[in-house]
């Protein structure tokens, strides 16, 4: 997830990582829409191992790299629950869900102006719940709830989208996601000369 206005406060930010950065890490390509595999349903992780902390520091480098807030591991091509999310303005608060599951949702919602990696350069508005519960395992595996609210919340209930294979823009009105869509297509063709 990405918002405008933390792109430019948190682009000078970028030194200061959060946890678990070793130099084993690797920058991980981030699928963009309209990319059919990001429609992809994430399966649960049935351990959390070795393999499942470098795909954790993977996503938190290419989190952070790309000045981003959250991050789901359908993001970069690999379908499994795994979220990153980092909401701090000093970024280094890293939140790290495996598994996650809503086990409560607030009446009350909100719109809310949201990015996304997987769609940059376009923000519009999501109605989500203000405030969320949410269970799941964290990088040793132990499980907890996690009660967010305000941009946490939202946070968490973008990135709980990406592994349900959703994407914000389909959100928004045909018409809309129409020329978003045409956008992409567009800046990835220019890209690729
Ligand atoms: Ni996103």
């Amino acid at each position: 997830m990405a918002f405008s206005f933390l792109y430019e406060s948190l682009a000078q930010n970028g030194e200061n990582r959060g946890l678990f950065i070793d130099s084993t890490m690797a920058l991980l390509p981030i699928l963009t829409y309209p990319d059919r595999r990001l429609h992809t349903v994430a399966k649960p992780v049935a351990a959390v191992d070795a393999r499942i902390h470098q795909l954790v520091q993977d996503m938190l480098e290419t989190m952070y790299d790309a000045n981003g807030i959250g991050l789901a591991a359908s993001q970069v091509d690999v379908h499994e629950r795994v979220i990153v999310i980092d909401v701090s303005q000093e970024r280094n608060q890293a939140l790290v869900l495996v598994n996650p599951e809503l086990v409560w949702t607030s009446p009350e919602t909100h719109l809310n102006e949201e990015g996304c990696l997987s769609v940059p350069g376009i923000y519009d508005g999501v109605t989500r719940h203000n405030a969320v519960h949410v269970r799941a395992q964290d990088h040793q595996g132990q499980s907890r709830v996690i009660e967010a609210q305000e941009l946490l919340a939202v946070c968490i209930q973008h990135e709980m989208d990406h592994l349900m294979g959703k994407v914000f823009v389909e959100y928004l009105s045909p018409l809309k996601r129409n020329r978003i869509k045409t956008k992409m297509l567009k800046a990835q063709r220019e890209d690729s000369r």
